[in-house]
This record gives structure tokens, C-alpha cells and sequence, in this order.
């Protein structure tokens, strides 16, 4: 199964992704995080990416297309794949089109995850990552056993750098001008299924689940 998430920063992709890939045996893939690994290890890429990433806009979509050609064409997407934040503009949206039909494949569903902007801001402020396996927690709504520590591993939690109130400002702004037409984009090709990502995460994540399953309306 190939599948998109969409939805603004904060929606709940990453942490819905987590869980929908272990369920589905898909591997994850993350422009996101593509970008924050390359800009930790200093790579050309990271250099760019930073310049962009930093600020809370766009990286530019000859940038962004490029490793996610390069992931989809690896093996363990032969089975299905997530694609979490990707793609963002009507170019992307494009390009990806043009990669899959090359490589004879296609999108079988495109997952929004609605949430009002007005609880992105609480969401994001309060996310913490774990920095050794990537697990997502929030200080309120989804907080680890001991603070500071993930359950899973044990690592480090830290906070991202662009979750500052000023950076989700620009986020979203990106978000409402370059994102949210793409749902058009997929609503006419029959694709688009709507969740709503303001209820709690387990009920969002079996939500999620019908509708890949194709049990919801
Ligand atoms: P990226 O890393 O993709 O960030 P984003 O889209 O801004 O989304 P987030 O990761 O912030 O949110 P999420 O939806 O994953 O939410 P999460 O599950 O963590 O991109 C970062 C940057 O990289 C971009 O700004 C851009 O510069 C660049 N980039 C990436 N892709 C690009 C592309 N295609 N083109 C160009 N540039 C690109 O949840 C958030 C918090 O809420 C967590 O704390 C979580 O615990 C909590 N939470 C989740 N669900 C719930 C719930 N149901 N109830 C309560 N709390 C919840
Ligand atoms: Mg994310
Ligand atoms: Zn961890």
C-alpha cells in the first residue's frame, strides 16, 4: 500500500506515521526528517536545507524531489510506503506523479489529518523528540514516564528548533499557501480521506486504519 499524509505542522503525521508503519510492515519516509538527519550530519545537503528549514519556509522542490526519488527507488518500498510531508506544492505533487508512473506505481490513499490552527501552536511548543530513536512525546498531551527520557529507548528527549512560536507562525503560513491546495489536487483524483486529528491519538490512529482498510464511508 502507498500511502500520503497530509495535514499542517502539528497535525499528528509523524506520530500517526509511527505507528501506521509497524501495523502495514511500510517503510516511513519523512522529508522532514531526511532534512534535520542531513543538516546533523553536515552534509551539502543539510547546508542547504538549513538555510530554508531554520527559517520555517519551503526547501526548494528540485532539492526536496531528489531524495525522495532517490528513497522511493529503494527495495524496501517495493512493498508499499508512508510518505510523511511530502509532497508540499503542486510541483512536487507532480513530480511524484511522474517518479511512480516511471517506476509503474501508484497512490492508493491520501490521509488528511484535520486539525484547527488555533491547537497547532500548543502542539508544536510542547513537542519533544527523542533523540536517539526518534519516538515523538509532548510535555502535556503525550508525555513520557520519566521527563526528559523515552520510553522506548531510553534516550535523550530535545526540542526542535524550529517549534518556536515565530517559526510555526511561518509554517503555517507556508502551509495555507503552498500545502492546502494540494488536498483539491487529490480530491479530484478520488484519493483524498479525511480524518480528524483533534481526537485523541489512539482513536486517530484506528481511524486511520478503517480508512486504509476501507471500512469508513
Ligand atoms: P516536517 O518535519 O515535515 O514538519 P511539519 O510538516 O511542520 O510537521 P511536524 O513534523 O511539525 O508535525 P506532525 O504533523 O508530524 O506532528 P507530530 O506527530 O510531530 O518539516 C520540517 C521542515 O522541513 C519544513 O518546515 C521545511 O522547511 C522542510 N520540509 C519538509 N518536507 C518538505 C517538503 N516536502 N518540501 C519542502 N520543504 C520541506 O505531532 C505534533 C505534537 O502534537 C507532538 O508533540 C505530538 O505528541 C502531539 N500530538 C500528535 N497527535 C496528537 C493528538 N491526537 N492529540 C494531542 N496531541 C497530539
Ligand atoms: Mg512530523
Ligand atoms: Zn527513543
Amino acid at each position: 500500500m502507498n500511502i500520503l499524509f497530509m495535514g499542517p505542522p502539528g497535525a499528528g503525521k509523524g506520530t500517526q506515521a509511527e505507528r501506521i508503519v509497524e501495523t502495514f510492515e511500510i517503510p516511513h519516509i519523512s522529508t522532514g526528517d531526511a532534512f534535520r538527519l542531513a543538516m546533523k550530519q553536515g552534509t551539502p545537503l543539510g547546508q542547504k536545507a538549513k538555510e530554508y528549514v531554520d527559517q520555517g519556509l519551503l526547501v526548494p522542490d528540485d532539492v526536496t524531489n531528489g531524495i525522495v526519488r532517490e528513497r522511493l527507488q529503494q527495495s524496501d518500498c517495493d512493498k508499499g510506503f508512508l510518505l510523511d510531508g511530502f509532497p508540499r506544492t503542486l510541483a512536487q505533487a507532480e513530480a511524484l506523479d511522474d517518479m511512480l508512473s516511471d517506476m509503474g506505481k501508484q497512490i492508493n490513499h491520501v490521509v488528511n489529518l484535520k486539525v484547527d490552527r488555533s491547537l497547532l501552536l500548543a502542539r508544536l511548543t510542547g513537542r519533544r523528540i527523542c533523540k536517539a530513536c526518534g519516538a515523538t512525546y509532548h510535555v502535556l498531551f503525550n508525555p513520557p514516564k520519566q521527563e526528559g527520557v523515552c520510553d522506548k529507548c531510553e534516550g535523550e528527549l530535545y526540542q526542535r528548533s524550529d517549534d518556536t512560536e515565530e517559526k510555526v507562525g511561518t509554517r503555517l503560513d507556508e502551509y495555507i499557501s503552498k500545502t492546502a491546495p494540494l488536498l483539491a489536487y487529490y480530491e479530484n483524483k478520488g484519493l483524498l480521506r479525511e480524518v480528524d486529528g483533534e481526537k485523541e491519538i489512539d482513536t486517530v490512529t484506528s481511524e486511520i486504519v478503517s480508512c486504509l482498510k476501507g471500512q469508513a464511508e
